[in-house]
């Protein structure tokens, strides 16, 4: 199961907890900080963009990994999202596709704003994902 030290999720929870507070979702007024951990260590975040015409946003996820491979990072050990929902909040379907092809099977740290988290392995959330092996 590639358990992390908790420290580690902990800080990439709170950098996503904090990045939370930058999303622009003044439809749905339901914010979301997402971060991921490069092999070497470094943090990439991001939040919801929400639009007007609202099928141009981008989730917190998929700005997050977008941010990491475009800064040149490419191998990945764990991703955190952070919602304000008592039942934690998961990736999307179009996220989870993203992440996969980026990130594979690695651990997705769920958290909320009152100290409850829960670890799944992105492969648990997407079972028999297409990817490049397909191709
Ligand atoms: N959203 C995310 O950013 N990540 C998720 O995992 C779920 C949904 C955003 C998209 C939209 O701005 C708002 O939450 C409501 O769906």
């Amino acid at each position: 199961m590639n358990e992390a030290p908790a420290g580690m999720n902990q800080e990439l929870i709170s950098a996503a907890t904090r990045v939370r507070e930058n999303a622009h979702a003044p439809f749905s007024k339901f914010r979301v900080g997402a971060a991921v951990e490069d092999e070497s260590g470094r943090i990439f975040t991001g939040c919801n963009i929400e639009n007007a015409t609202y099928g141009l946003t981008l989730c917190a996820e998929r700005i997050a990994i977008f941010k990491a491979i475009s800064e040149g990072s490419r191998r990945f050990k764990r991703v955190a999202v952070v919602a304000d929902t008592e039942e934690l909040t998961p990736p999307c379907g179009a996220c989870r596709q993203i992440l996969w092809e980026f990130c594979g099977d690695v651990p997705v740290v769920l958290a909320n704003l009152h100290g409850k988290t829960e670890t799944l392995q992105l492969g648990t959330l997407f079972p028999r994902a297409f990817d490049a092996s397909f191709i």
